[in-house]
């Protein structure tokens, strides 16, 4: 991620450096910085409608519940709680991985993650299969989030 927000400094040096010729003309707003999407996606937290998560501790565990049996229903078959791929990655430390809102806009956005996010697009790369659009609510996704903690052995 550091090195994705360099990248984007770079960039954007780069371009004030090219504007400084056309003296007189003041950088339309498009280019004078990073779009809010532009941002979220340097920072790792992906891209949708998820900007923020709160966490707490300890684990609120009704979500913990609710978030198993989500992914019983309709995680499981593709994704294993240790580390182990099937169709899409073991589940092991992807709290640890990626940031919470990063997770839960992979699963509430994740035909927009599998085209502009860059972490997104190696796993494809790995698991040769796009995710399917689950139909999840962002509320279901923060509960799946929280079981994730869980298996992750927060308390
Ligand atoms: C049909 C198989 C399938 C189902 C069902 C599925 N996923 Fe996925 N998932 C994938 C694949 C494949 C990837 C890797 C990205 C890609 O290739 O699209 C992935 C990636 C992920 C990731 C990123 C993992 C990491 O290591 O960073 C998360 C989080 C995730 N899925 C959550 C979910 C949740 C939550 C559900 C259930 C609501 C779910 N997935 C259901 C196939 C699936």
């Amino acid at each position: 991620m550091k090195t994705l927000y360099g990248l984007l400094l770079l960039l954007l040096v780069g371009t004030a450096a090219c504007g400084g010729g056309e003296t007189g003309s003041s950088a339309s707003p498009a280019t004078a910085g990073p779009t809010p999407e532009e941002k979220m996606l340097a920072e790792g937290k992906g891209i949708g409608e998820v900007k923020f998560v709160e966490l707490k501790t300890p684990l609120e565990t009704e979500r913990v519940t609710r978030g198993k049996a989500i992914y019983d229903m309709k995680c499981a078959a593709c994704h294993k709680l240790d580390d182990k791929r099937v169709v899409g990655p073991g589940w092991k430390e992807v709290t640890v991985r990626r940031k919470p809102e990063w997770i839960m806009n992979m699963v509430t956005n994740v035909e927009m993650m599998l085209d502009k996010d860059e972490e997104a697009q190696k796993l494809l790369q790995l698991c040769l299969t796009r995710m399917p659009n689950q139909n999840v609510s962002i509320g279901d996704a923060r509960d799946v989030l929280e079981f994730m903690r869980s298996n992750d052995g927060e308390k």
